[in-house]
């Protein structure tokens, strides 16, 4: 029913800002509304959820603005550039009001629940202002705001999940989808701007989570990413008198990968206090649950964990990777890091370099820390690391994580995955792209063999660089005959 653009979707909050336009079956509809998101994987799947909720409403969408008589920015806050790109293109959307007078203009997200009704009076052809908890008084809003009320609704709720919308999946190539489990966070990392943003955390129904994992299995998908700042806090009690029926995040990822051998489960983010061996031995049963683990670790200096309210040391983080390394000898792991927190010195970055050496991360999103408004870092900290030593120290860890990501990835050469077509490399229509458990990149000639996107194939490797793996397709008899 929908067409759906095949674009691979990196975790924006990590990458730098960019927008994936989507597009429903426009033509049907009279209303067409025009969306673009930043941030991190969960702003992508609120989209989805943002675009349900209209669509019921008679808005079909189009990855034209010119042509749109809504025109949506769900936003970032993380760091300061995330939220200078959205001014940017806010100037740009206002040339298009300017050209078509009754186009409306709303901001959602992180940015619009940070800065609220001020959005209003900064940005004066913005319309809407709506927080990520507020999604379902859209179409309400967007009624006042066609009357020439300028509304806003940035309510915080301790309960909402969305449960029951069904995403319409903008963002996929139609292999993988993403899934919330959880909202919000209740960490309070002092350098971080989200639970400002998105609220208390809480977990949402895991029959709900497993029914929309079971549909996207039966419509042809085979991936899906289990989302929440932090997943392994997920848990959900149906039963307020008892604890029986209680589901945390091992048996909820038990519970998705049973749905089919077929279906691929993975997940993110994982916060290193609470990762479990519960979960690295129910990842270590399914072959299905992907080998992969994202944890970030910010830091390698104990000293700056604590400023930062981490609430784990550098010794206990590399417990983590030792646990997983035994339990799950294949695994790959990532990062994030922060360059220049407040007070760092070259001995807490030399700790950072090591930490990064220990762990052999596949590989990491690297960022200068950006002091965020109204966060603990902000009002009890002084920024006081200058910005070309921030700088100079951030190309230090990109260049060891360069070094570290090819070496893994050299490893892997002589090596046959399991690799999950994704469809069409972009360098090549003659070539596939897909990923292995691992998650790294896998990129191979089409050649004559009867396979499509969406389907499960061998590859052996002969080739890398720090990003992507090249290969060949096995055929199974080939493999028997080899071994
Ligand atoms: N919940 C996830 C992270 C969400 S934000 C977790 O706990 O890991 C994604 C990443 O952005 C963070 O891991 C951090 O590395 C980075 N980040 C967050 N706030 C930042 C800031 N103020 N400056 C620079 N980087 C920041
Ligand atoms: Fe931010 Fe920390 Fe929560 Fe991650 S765990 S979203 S870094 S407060
Ligand atoms: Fe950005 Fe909000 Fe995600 S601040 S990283 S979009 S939770």
């Amino acid at each position: 029913m929908f067409d759906i653009p095949i674009k691979k979707i990196h975790d924006e909050s990590r990458q730098g800002e960019s927008f994936a336009p989507f597009s429903l079956d426009a033509n049907k509809y009279e209303k067409k509304i025009y969306i673009e998101s930043y941030g991190c994987q969960m702003n992508f799947a609120d989209s989805e959820v943002v675009a349900a909720i209209l669509n019921k409403e008679g808005f079909g969408s189009t990855r034209n603005v010119e042509e749109a008589d809504l025109i949506f920015i769900n936003t970032c806050s993380v760091r300061e550039k995330a939220e200078q790109t959205v001014r940017k293109r806010l100037t740009e959307f206002r040339k298009i009001k300017n050209t078509r007078p009754g186009t409306l203009v709303g901001v959602l997200g992180c940015m619009a629940e940070r800065l609220k009704s001020k959005f209003l009076e900064e940005e004066k052809l913005v319309d809407i202002v709506v927080g990520p908890d507020a999604y379902r008084s859209l179409p309400g809003l967007v009624e006042e705001a066609s009357g020439g009320q300028r509304s806003v609704n940035v309510l915080l709720s301790r309960e909402e999940t969305y449960a029951d919308i069904s995403p319409v999946r903008l963002n996929s190539n139609g292999v993988g989808a993403f899934v919330s489990i959880t909202r919000g966070c209740n960490n309070m990392c002092t350098f971080c701007v989200v639970p400002f943003t998105r609220g208390r955390e809480r977990s949402r129904d895991h029959e709900s989570i497993t029914r929309e994992c079971t549909e996207l299995f039966e419509n042809g998908y085979r991936e899906v990413t289990l989302l929440g700042q932090n997943v392994d806090s997920y848990y959900y009690n149906p039963d307020s008198n008892s604890t029986d029926r209680a589901v945390n995040f091992a048996k909820l990822l038990e519970m998705v990968a049973k749905i089919s051998p077929e279906l691929r489960v993975r997940f993110s983010t994982s916060h290193p206090k609470d990762i479990t061996d519960e979960v690295l031995y129910i990842m270590a049963a399914y072959e299905n649950i992907c080998k992969c683990i994202h944890l970030p670790v910010q830091s390698g200096s104990t000293r700056v964990l604590q400023l930062m309210n981490r609430t784990y040391t550098r010794e206990w983080y590399m417990n983590k990777i030792d646990r997983i390394r035994e339990i799950l000898p294949d695994c790959s792991i990532t990062s994030d890091i922060i360059a220049g927190f407040c007070s760092e010195d070259e001995n807490d970055h030399q700790d950072t370099l090591s930490v990064m050496d220990y762990s052999k991360y596949d590989m990491s999103y690297m960022f200068i820390y950006s002091v965020r408004p109204g966060t603990l870092a902000e009002r009890r900290y002084a920024d006081d690391v200058p910005l070309e030593v921030k700088k100079r120290r951030l190309q230090e860890i990109i260049e060891k994580q360069n070094v570290l990501s090819l070496t893994s990835y050299q490893k892997d050469i002589g090596k046959t995955f399991k690799v999950l077509i994704d469809g069409d490399s972009k360098r090549s229509s003659e070539d596939w792209v897909g990923r292995n458990s691992q998650n790294q990149v896998v990129i191979f000639p089409k050649k004559n063999h009867d396979v499509k996107k969406g389907d499960y194939v061998l590859v052996k490797i002969n080739d890398c660089t720090q990003a992507t793996l090249f290969g060949e397709m096995v055929v199974l008899q080939e493999l028997v005959k080899s071994n």
